[in-house]
């Protein structure tokens, strides 16, 4: 396996940055995920205005122009030979002697990497149902970031791990859920509309999120951006997550609580369908 760091592909063992990289002392970075499928980078336009956006509003230099990061995204897939698996790519504010403030003259470094992924064993997932176990919301007011700081989202997925489940959803004080750990949170309400959070800075703007919200229009799904209690959650006909690393996958127990009958329900595995489909 082959990483891109700062200028070089370097082989993935070796691939390393400085100790004064200011990712490394104030996670003072933000980094995207994009799936890829078939050879093909999945909505990398979207990806990289939200790369845009989140280090507009963190004030990083972005590491490159866009069409040269486009470059090196390629031939990171290329010496990886990457047909199905992620990319992963973050951006720091670079090297610096330790200092809370910005430095004055580092340079932002940007890490490559790229992994395989089993479809098969991710369809199988999908088929099955996972279990969401519901934690805390204690992340700071800039979900909407995606930043590299992921402190809480790490404690509440290993509670959820710890406890059987296979993704965190994480509540606000008020007992709504705002999403998951690493994934954006669904329900099918009891009148088969589909339900998530309206974008706002509690969480990220998923690009899978926004995607499969055209595909569930093009299919006659009515859509409802509201927040929804996890009482709410427990008692829906269907639930599900989204994110480039799960695309769509249901929810089938939510703590201790069956959704519906216990299997994936069938609005969630239609639209899963639907946007593996229109990704092709
Ligand atoms: N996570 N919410 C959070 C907190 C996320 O970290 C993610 C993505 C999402 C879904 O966004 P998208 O559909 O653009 O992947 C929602 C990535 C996959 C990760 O951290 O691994």
């Amino acid at each position: 396996r082959i990483a891109y760091v700062n200028g070089r592909y370097v082989p993935h063992a070796q691939a390393s940055v400085h100790v004064e990289d200011r990712g490394y002392q104030f996670a003072d970075g933000v980094y995207e995920v994009c799936a890829v499928k078939n050879g093909r980078l999945l909505d990398e336009g979207p990806h990289l205005d939200r790369l845009d956006r989140s280090l507009r509003e963190l004030r990083i230099d972005p590491p490159m122009a866009r069409p040269a990061l486009r470059v090196v995204l390629r031939e990171v897939m290329r010496r990886n030979l990457l047909r199905d698996g992620l990319l992963y790519f973050q951006v720091t504010r670079g090297v610096a002697p330790r200092d809370h403030a910005f430095p004055a003259h580092a340079a932002s470094s940007l890490v490559v990497t790229a992994r395989p992924v089993d479809l098969v064993k991710a369809q199988a997932r999908a088929e099955e149902g996972v279990r969401a176990v519901t934690h805390p919301d204690i992340r700071w007011k800039r979900c909407d970031i995606k930043a590299v700081a992921l402190l809480p989202n790490v404690l509440a997925k290993q509670a959820a791990k710890e406890a059987g489940g296979y993704e965190a959803w994480l509540v606000d004080e008020t007992g709504h859920v705002t999403e998951g750990s690493s994934t954006n949170a669904w329900i099918v309400d009891t009148d088969g509309n589909l339900v998530t959070r309206a974008l706002d800075s509690a969480i990220l703007g998923g690009i899978t999120r926004r995607m499969l919200m055209q595909v569930a229009q093009e299919a006659g799904v009515h859509i409802i951006e509201r927040p929804f209690t996890v009482e709410e959650a427990k008692a829906a006909r269907e639930a599900f997550i989204t994110s480039a690393t799960s695309f769509v996958t249901p929810v089938t127990q939510i703590d201790d609580a069956v959704i519906g009958n216990g299997r994936p329900g069938s609005v969630a595995m239609r639209l899963r369908e639907l946007y593996i489909m229109a990704s092709e």
